[in-house]
């Protein structure tokens, strides 16, 4: 028996000692998106995965499920495969520890639109710029309550992406750079929680975690109930279609809101479809489109240079080299033109672009 069991663990040594020396890589490059219930992201991982393999290279992704345990187990499993690159939209700062195991085994990372914070392990971002995403977001509510030529006081309630996204602070950001005169002015009323700026400690009462759309509904029940029980909102902050939409859903069981006209402007992005639908029933006011395709094709050329060994130069995107600092290190950053959507050009943007068709509407 001894016998027997030293042989097989001889033979299983070799086993692995052979499957470690001969292994062919059965994967290039590992696309792990953070989670399906934002719409966007099936799209990313879509458009990752067949621009990546429209190149010869073999892919694979998959969803973390807004989960980063998963998504680390995820990485560390196309690491196993032996990819030779990683494009991670990550979920939180969880993600740290596998993108240095990723560095110490030789394989490049891309942050993909978030910024992977706490971590120097990596040297590029791809993404749109996430600043003016939330300037069009203020523009939006400044021109559509025409808050220049204002005779009487607006009021307005907040909501932010996820705390756990660097993203959610730029957006909110750059909302807040075209709003906040309004509010010193005195002209803006802020309803609720009252952050002017993201690193504000009020900052997390309007954030919403993991972007989950039924925490933005319940709150903004729990508003229309409380501090918005006795004003009437013009316009309310929201960082994307998801939360826009349940927003909007919550503010229609409220009397003062139960007709389309007697909604607020509520903001949005992502240019998701049935965001498209309520924009042009009058329901959202806007969303800001970023084409998942630019971002992908743009994502797997910068990927095709760095495996190549060669200077990236990516078409339709701006690099930037100061702005976006992981708290460790500034990483070079890649940022695509995002476009403002309203009712006034969705068709033009978001269906004779080839987004959606008529029919999907
Ligand atoms: C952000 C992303 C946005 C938004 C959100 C939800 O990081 O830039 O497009 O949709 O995540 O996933």
């Amino acid at each position: 028996m001894k016998k027997l069991l030293i042989l097989s663990i001889v033979l299983l040594l070799a086993a692995g000692t052979v499957f470690g020396q001969g292994q062919r890589a059965a994967l290039d490059i590992g696309l792990a998106m953070p989670e399906t219930h934002v719409e966007r992201w099936q799209r990313d991982g879509a458009d990752l995965l067949a621009f990546a393999e429209a190149k010869g290279y073999r892919a694979e992704v998959t969803y973390g499920d807004a989960d980063q345990g998963v998504q680390n187990r995820q990485i560390q499993d196309f690491i196993t495969k032996g990819a030779k690159l990683l494009i991670v939209g990550s979920i939180n700062e969880g993600v740290v520890p596998v993108v240095s195991d990723a560095q110490d085994d030789g394989v490049i990372v891309i942050a993909y639109d978030r910024l992977i914070t706490g971590s120097d392990a990596y040297d590029y971002y791809i993404t749109f710029d996430n600043f003016k995403v939330g300037q069009f977001q203020g523009t939006a509510i400044e021109e559509a309550l025409d808050l220049p030529n204002a005779d009487s006081k607006k009021y307005i309630t907040l909501f932010a992406g996820s705390p756990t996204d660097n993203n959610a602070n730029f957006f909110f950001d750059g909302a807040m750079s075209v709003l906040r005169p309004y509010v010193e002015s005195g002209v803006l009323e802020i309803v609720g929680p009252a952050p002017l700026v993201s690193s504000s400690p009020n900052f997390t009462r309007i954030a919403t975690e993991n972007w989950r759309a039924d925490l933005a509904k319940t709150r903004m029940e729990n508003l229309l109930n409380s501090d918005a029980q006795n004003v009437v909102l013009d316009a309310v902050l929201a960082p994307n279609d998801t939360l826009a939409r349940a927003i909007i859903e919550a503010l229609a069981t409220d009397a003062k809101y139960d007709t389309v006209d007697k909604l607020p402007v509520v903001t949005g992005q992502d240019g998701e479809l049935a965001s498209i639908q309520f924009i042009r029933d009058g329901r959202q006011y806007m969303t800001v489109f970023k084409d998942t395709r630019s971002l992908a094709e743009a994502a797997i050329d910068l990927a095709d240079a760095l495996m190549k060994g060669e200077a990236p130069t990516i078409s339709g995107a701006r690099l930037d080299t100061e702005t976006y600092d992981t708290g460790l290190k500034v990483i070079k950053s890649y940022l695509l033109e995002p476009v403002i959507v309203t009712r006034d050009n969705f068709q033009e943007v978001m269906i004779d672009s080839g987004y959606y068709s008529e029919a999907d509407l």
